[in-house]
């Protein structure tokens, strides 16, 4: 699965039509499993996505001694916490996935000691830890940070009233699974109100947790004994992120189709904005979506935000569709400093956008030209593979592994929409002689 050897080669012209399924949520799945470290006992995680960013979490779980058993045909991930011995989460897997940095808070409640790598920056923005750190801290932790790891000590964990700068998705999460074993209330002010959040409270409560208050501005979180947490078995919610993305292919394709297993509720600033593009979308049913798009769409302006505002996820999906949208969009990007890199790639393909600090203007072009490009970060991976399928002609999509961390099945799930997207060695030529057909099932 993860091969940067790999590139995509897309035809554009044909709208996406039928139905796709979206998988279990990465960014909640990822928090599920650290979340797993907490009970001397076994927990059964289901609908979870087959991402190279699972595996890894999979391996910095087994490094500290949980036994895993990984059912991919089914997505049943079953984790047995009963011989945790390890507190080292190493530089080699956290260095690969900030998120297994959210081992700290479990490890931490749990071993009353942890060393986690520090996560870098990545390409997307400093994203920085001061938070996270702050936090357990503030619960008793002592944390010093030495040769790139932080060493978390606490003999007793104590509630704690901590307010977050801003509301963080990793601090919040963090802070919530350390403060589940703490002696006392611990109360989350400014936390984030995610709905990965709210599905990793859920999962906690489920385990003999006692969180109230997910889902808004503040979490409050009575501890419990070590010896209250059981295992427990739960289903991973969709992913929102996914079923925009699709919703982007079949509006940006003027196709026409349902997207199912979704959660409308989280996605309504999303649904909103393409709305007001003109796109037309329908709630069918409780989980399923009908949406579809035959005029140009109209320009508009965002600003990314903490949820419920409008997603930084998908921010580089819908600067694609504003691409060739009638008149100048304003995009601004509020949560990191360095999400614009597509620009420069959508600008290879005959986009007209200026950059202005974390400021887009987005002047509408007719159409985009097929050419090749560079996946910069997984989202703008796939909005990149989103431009392909939009522009005039062919294009190639290289750097394939970032798309692989968050989105699975998608060369797949895009042929099973109609796309002409093909998966193949990243030295593979297509020639006159062959035959297109055949090159169907060169790889799925
Ligand atoms: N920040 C700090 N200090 C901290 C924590 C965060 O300055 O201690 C800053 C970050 O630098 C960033 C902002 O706060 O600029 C938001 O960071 P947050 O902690 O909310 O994000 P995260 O937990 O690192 C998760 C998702 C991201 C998603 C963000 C925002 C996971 C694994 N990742 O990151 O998802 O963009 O929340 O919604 O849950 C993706 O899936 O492509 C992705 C990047």
């Amino acid at each position: 699965m993860q091969d940067v050897q790999e590139k995509l080669i897309i035809q554009s012209g044909k709208p996406l039509t039928g139905e796709v399924s979206i998988s279990g949520a990465k960014n909640a799945v990822l928090k599920l499993m650290a979340a797993s470290l907490l009970p001397n006992d076994i927990c059964v995680i289901k609908n979870v996505p087959e991402l190279s960013d699972v595996q890894i979490m999979i391996d910095v779980l087994s490094e500290l001694g949980a036994v895993i058993d990984y059912d991919k045909e089914y997505g049943v991930l079953t984790i047995d916490s009963k011989n945790i011995t390890g507190v080292v989460a190493s530089d080699i897997f956290v260095s690969k996935m900030r998120a297994s940095f959210v081992v700290l808070g479990p490890l931490v409640g749990r071993m009353h000691e942890a060393c986690v790598a520090m996560p870098g920056g990545c390409r997307i923005g400093e994203r920085r830890v001061d938070f996270h750190i702050k936090g357990l801290q503030a619960l008793g932790c002592q944390c010093d940070i030495k040769d790139g790891y932080v060493y978390a000590v606490a003999k007793e964990l104590k509630g704690a009233e901590i307010c977050l700068d801003i509301p963080s998705v990793g601090a919040t999460e963090n802070i919530m699974m350390a403060s589940v074993l703490a002696n006392g209330t611990t109360v989350i002010q400014n936390a984030a109100q995610e709905p990965e959040i709210v599905d990793l409270a859920n999962f906690l409560n489920t385990m003999g947790a006692k969180i109230e208050g997910a889902g808004t501005n503040q979490i409050t979180i009575t501890g419990v004994m070590q010896s209250d947490l059981h295992g427990v078995e739960h289903t991973t919610i969709p992913d929102r992120i996914e079923a925009g993305t699709y919703m982007s292919a079949v509006i940006a394709t003027k196709g026409h189709a349902f997207i199912k297993n979704i959660y409308p509720n989280h996605l309504t600033i999303f649904t909103g904005k393409l709305l007001e593009m003109g796109a037309k979308i329908k709630l069918v049913e409780p989980h399923i979506m009908e949406v579809s798009s035959d005029e140009r769409l109209e320009a508009m302006n965002f600003i990314t935000q903490p949820y419920p505002g409008f997603p930084t996820d998908l921010q580089a999906l819908a600067m694609t569709l504003l691409s060739t949208a009638n008149g100048i969009s304003v995009v601004t990007e509020s949560l990191y400093e360095n999400r614009f890199m597509h620009i420069n790639e959508l600008w290879r393909m005959g986009a007209n956008i200026r950059q202005n600090n974390n400021h887009a203007i987005i002047k509408g072009v007719d159409f985009l030209v097929g050419t090749e490009v560079v996946c910069t970060d997984l989202r703008a991976g796939a909005a990149l593979v989103i431009a392909g399928l939009m522009a005039k002609g062919e294009s190639v999509v290289k750097s394939l592994h970032h798309i692989d961390r968050g989105y699975e099945k998608f060369t797949a799930k895009l042929r099973g929409l109609g796309a002409d997207i093909m998966r193949v060695p990243i030295d593979f030529q297509l020639s006159e002689t062959v035959d297109r057909e055949n090159l169907q099932n060169v790889r799925g």
